[in-house]
């Protein structure tokens, strides 16, 4: 039986999800510490990367050209329809298997939030910013 305190639990429980309706967008134009122009830049070989992850999920794995979020070097999103959408930077070239793990655990969240619990630390510390959905925005009074 699973219980909470087993990490193997949670992982298990992630993997009969759907996650579907999760999309990773990876930043490709950003540039590595030597800030280099070069090609490929740093961002191309995290979009790999992560679409190397996401090789044996139902998970779309995007690429834009910059996320406006230059200053924190290699950067990405996790978006879900309905849901707030996170922009983390600060992350490396081997950081696909983190977004993965991120995109399976926001497919688990039932409020359209991202949990704080079982995210990987660089999706803690790269936090940038989150935006909410549209659907919950209020008007200024
Ligand atoms: S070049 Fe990647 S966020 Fe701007």
């Amino acid at each position: 039986m699973k219980t909470e305190a087993d990490p193997t639990a949670l992982a298990e429980d992630i993997r009969d999800l759907d996650v579907s309706d999760v999309t990773v967008i990876v930043c490709s134009s950003c540039r590595d510490e030597t800030a280099s122009d070069a090609r490929p830049r740093a961002g191309e070989f995290l979009a790999q990367d992560t679409a190397r992850a996401a090789a044996s999920e139902n998970i779309r794995v995007r690429q834009v050209e910059c996320l406006g979020n230059c200053k924190r070097r290699l950067s990405a999103a996790l978006l879900r329809d309905g849901c707030w959408s996170y922009v983390f930077g600060d992350l490396t070239t081997e950081s696909g298997p983190d977004l993965i793990t991120g995109a399976k655990l926001f497919a688990t969240a039932t409020d359209g939030i991202l949990p704080w619990r079982g995210r990987p630390d660089s999706l803690k510390r790269g936090l940038v910013a989150r935006i909410p959905p549209l659907a919950i925005v209020k008007d200024i009074s």
